[in-house]
């Protein structure tokens, strides 16, 4: 008892804190990030030696607010109440999820809550999901699936996947790691929008014949990293029934589309996907890690770990309620109550509402710069996330001129800004995640580069 009371104690002065916290990162005159140098962050906490509330309050001072309307920059999500929350909740409780006595609840709201979702993204009611923790591994999760589906039938074969040259570099890495290197992964050359093409989809064919590989899956994305792009997911999945391949949709950032009657066109095809990726901690405002991996086929699912059948299936079939059968993990958070506290009751429509928002905001901001003199943008963006950069005085090279336009941007504060190449040319880059963020302020940051540059 002694113990409850004394977690009360300190839990209320921590929420306490966090509040102020939350109420001064609404300032959009305040800082975003704070930024100091590696070695200035490393020797204060070198040196650390205060009590807890003296550390919690470091923290917040050092680390960058996405709270702040300013934080404008990784796909990183502003978690809202519920999923802080939920996040709390998975915390005290602690439970493992890998078997079914180790997390009852969780097991079975992650069976709700994919089952859901599945029906959103258009997947029969039979489909399901399991949560990972994080994007790379669900990706990584998918093209074993694919690698489990289709590699039986083509032993002797050299195998490979074809995915966009805009894919997240995680997709790669999966690639790797399952032994195939760097030959095992076939870029699709995008168009000039970034979007994979039918001409780039018959030159990573012929790509494939020559390097002696037999392709087995493709990758769509919804959308790209860089510059936010949907591919046209229909072609895919087309090409992908046409020659037999596993369909699998990186929908990380985008899938969220999924939630908006306006904005669900730009993933039009997912339905057909065999596997796709959604992480929840991008765009559904719930933390980190939290991401969904969709099966269209619920066998798929128990098939990519089966290291023993009578393990797996037991007398009574597939155990949905065991979750570490189907993950990487054999530990995990109760990731699906985090998606569950956003989505339930009315949290579906309101995510939409977000989605839209974001989604008009960066068309708003796109437009400000193509009207102004000296900004050019990399492609009309399709969802919140928009490149673009400064055209300098002739004499001085774009890139450079560039990246000290960030530079300037991250010692000042007010606004955190990254930066990307696209074939070669660096580009300013805002992924707008903050519901606080306006035009204004956006506008305010362009302005302030202008002025001093
Ligand atoms: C399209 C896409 N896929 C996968 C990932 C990797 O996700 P995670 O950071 O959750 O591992 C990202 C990260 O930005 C992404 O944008």
């Amino acid at each position: 008892m002694k113990e409850a009371d004394n977690f009360r104690h300190r839990a209320h002065a921590l929420v306490d804190q966090l509040a102020d916290y939350l109420e001064a990162s609404s300032d959009a005159k305040d800082s975003c990030i704070p930024y100091q140098s590696p070695e200035r962050a490393y020797s204060f906490w070198e040196q650390f030696s205060g009590d807890e509330t003296a550390m919690y309050e470091a923290v917040l001072k050092q680390s960058i607010s996405v709270h702040h309307p300013g934080y404008i920059g990784h796909q990183v999500a502003v978690p809202s109440a519920e999923g802080i929350f939920a996040s709390w909740v998975s915390d005290v409780l602690n439970n493992g999820s890998a078997v079914y006595e180790m997390g009852m609840a969780a097991n079975a709201i992650e069976r709700r809550v994919s089952k859901e979702l599945a029906l959103v993204f258009g997947l029969p009611n039979t489909s399901t999901g399991i949560f990972t923790s994080g994007g790379s591994l669900a990706n990584l999760t998918a093209m074993l699936a694919a690698r489990a589906a289709k590699a039986p039938a083509l032993a002797g074969e050299k195998l490979c996947v074809l995915v966009s040259d805009q894919a997240h570099y995680c997709i790669d890495r999966a690639v790797r790691i399952m032994g195939w290197g760097a030959e095992g992964i076939i870029e699709v050359e995008t168009a000039k929008d970034f979007s994979v093409s039918a001409s780039g989809l018959d030159t990573a064919l012929e790509i494939a014949a020559q390097r002696g590989r037999k392709p087995i899956a493709i990758v769509g994305m919804a959308c790209t990293t860089s510059t936010g792009t949907y591919d046209d997911l229909l072609l895919l999945s087309a090409f992908a029934k046409t020659h037999n391949l596993w369909f699998h949709v990186d929908a990380a950032h985008g899938g969220v589309a999924c939630f908006s009657e306006s904005e669900k066109k730009k993933v039009a095809g997912i339905e057909e996907a065999d596997t796709i990726t959604l992480d929840a901690h991008k765009m559904m405002q719930v933390p980190a890690l939290t991401t969904l991996l969709l099966y269209k086929d619920e066998v798929a699912s128990y098939r990519t770990f089966s290291q023993k059948a009578d393990y797996l299936w037991g007398e009574a079939g597939p155990e949905w309620y065991h979750s570490g059968q189907r993950t990487v993990e054999c530990t995990k958070l109760m990731m699906g109550m985090r998606v569950l506290a956003v989505t339930m009751g009315g949290g579906m429509v309101k995510l939409g509402q977000y989605v839209e928002q974001q989604y008009r905001l960066a068309r708003a901001f796109a437009k400000t710069l193509e009207k102004r003199d000296s900004w050019e943008i990399a492609t009309e963006p399709m969802s919140n996330i928009v490149c673009f950069r400064r055209i300098p005085m002739a004499s001085i090279d774009a890139d450079d001129y560039n990246e000290e336009i960030r530079e300037r941007l991250l010692l000042d504060g007010r606004w955190y800004v990254v930066n990307t190449r696209l074939r070669g040319i660096y580009w300013l880059r805002v992924t707008l995640m903050n519901p606080q963020t306006t035009l204004e302020s956006l506008i305010e940051m362009i302005t302030f580069a202008e002025k001093e540059g």
